[in-house]
Formats: C-alpha cells, structure tokens, sequence
C-alpha cells in the first residue's frame, strides 16, 4: 500500500511533460491517458525528445469510437505527441471501432504479460480514472486484465479499460490533475481513506508509487 505523493506546481503538465519525455528515453512502455487534461504534457514531451524508437505506448482506457474521431484518446495523443515525433514508439492503440467486448479481449491479448513502466492518469471530478467509474462493475473486476462497458460521464460512449488490476501492476504511477472541478475528487481520492466510491483512492492500495502533478485550484480543497 501506498501514500500518493502529492506535487502542487504552477504548470504541472510542464513537468509531466518532462516525466514522459525521460520515460520514452529509457524505452519503457509508457501507458497514455485520454481527456482534455494531457495535451499539453504530450506536446512538451515531444518537444524534448523526438526519438522515441525504445519506447511502446498504451493507453487506460479508450472510447469505443472510430481512431479518427474527436473523442478517440488515441487520436489526441497522435495529434499531440506521435505526429511532432521524429521517431515512432511501437503504438498499441485499443481499436475503439470494434463492438466493445471485442476490442477489450484483442487489447487484452496484446498487453498481457507486458510490464507496465509508467502509467499516466488523469483524474474525473467524479473521482474516476482511465473508464473505472463509481459503482461500476468494471471497477469491480478483478480476474481480467482489460474489460469494457457504458460510460459514467461525458463523453457518453462505450468504453475499453484497464481494470483496478491492470493499473497496479504498473511500476509507477502519474497523474495530472488541473482546475477547481477536480478539487473535490482530488480531496477525496488522496486526503482521505481509500474507498470504492472514489476509484483514483484505490491507486494507494498497490505497490507502485503514486505521484499526483496538480495546479494550486486542483488543491484548493487539500488542507494547507
Ligand atoms: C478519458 C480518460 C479519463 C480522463 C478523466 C479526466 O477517456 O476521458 O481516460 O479517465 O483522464 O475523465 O478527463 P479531463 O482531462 O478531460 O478532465
């Protein structure tokens, strides 16, 4: 079990940025997330380092939406990161146009057995992260490596995951978490006892260290 250490920064997508680009440099499996959050990290890391032929890139979680799609987390991350990239990872992209049991059990296929070296997360207002809602019961599965089911926030469309197990086995584990609509989530799933009803919480009950990149409104409810 461990304690998420939590980095109140001005830019913190500046230095995750920095954190992704020294990932991609040692080669290791660098695990992406969606939303409106990362862009800029993914952009910053790019910029520092264009080769990134050692490395493989995943993603948490995926919409089940066509890769060209506005809402598709591999499309944002091509847009941001892979095109400004001199040199390709191996891209392992969850393929979001397939029927949603299917795409789970192809991705599951493919990561199953691979060690996870960085994991990055953003963070839901509702305390979700990757596609693990509340009270979901992909949040509750426990003998699968990679599931999917409805969303429990926008957008609303079926989604790929990695489970609550999936997340743990990863050697280290970052997220970034900007804005005061995060603050409440933030104060629940890192101020206070870990719970089911706030699954960024259960990140603390792995081994891997958790690292949460936040600006001063994501904190604004943490005690000072
Ligand atoms: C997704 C993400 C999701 C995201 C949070 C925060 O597919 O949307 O994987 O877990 O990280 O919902 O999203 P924002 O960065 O848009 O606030």
């Amino acid at each position: 079990m461990s304690e998420a250490q939590l980095h109140v920064l001005d830019d913190p997508a500046h230095v995750v940025g920095e954190l992704i680009a020294a990932a991609a440099e040692r080669g290791e499996s660098i695990v992406l997330t969606g939303g409106s959050t990362p862009g800029r990290a993914y952009e910053h890391a790019a910029e520092l380092q264009a080769d990134w032929s050692r490395a493989s890139v995943w993603w948490g979680d995926e919409r089940c939406v066509p890769p060209d799609d506005e809402r598709s987390n591999y499309g944002l991350a091509r847009r941001t990161l892979l095109d400004l990239l001199e040199q390709q990872p191996g891209v392992h992209r969850i393929r979001g146009e397939l029927k949603p049991a299917d795409a789970a059990a192809e991705y599951e296929q493919a990561i199953d057995g691979v060690e996870l070296d960085f994991l990055l997360l953003g963070l839901g207002p509702d305390g979700h992260v990757a596609s693990l809602f509340p009270g979901s019961p992909q949040l509750f599965e426990r003998d699968r490596l990679v599931t999917s089911g409805p969303a429990g926030l926008e957008p609303f469309v079926d989604r790929v995951t990695l489970t609550l197990p999936a997340l743990l086995s990863a050697k280290r584990i970052v997220l970034l978490v900007t804005g005061e609509s995060k603050a409440a989530a933030v104060e629940r799933g890192f101020a206070r006892s870990m719970t089911d009803a706030v699954p960024a919480s259960l990140l603390r009950t792995g081994a891997a260290p958790v690292d949460v990149y936040l600006d001063p409104a994501a904190a604004s409810r943490l005690a000072s």
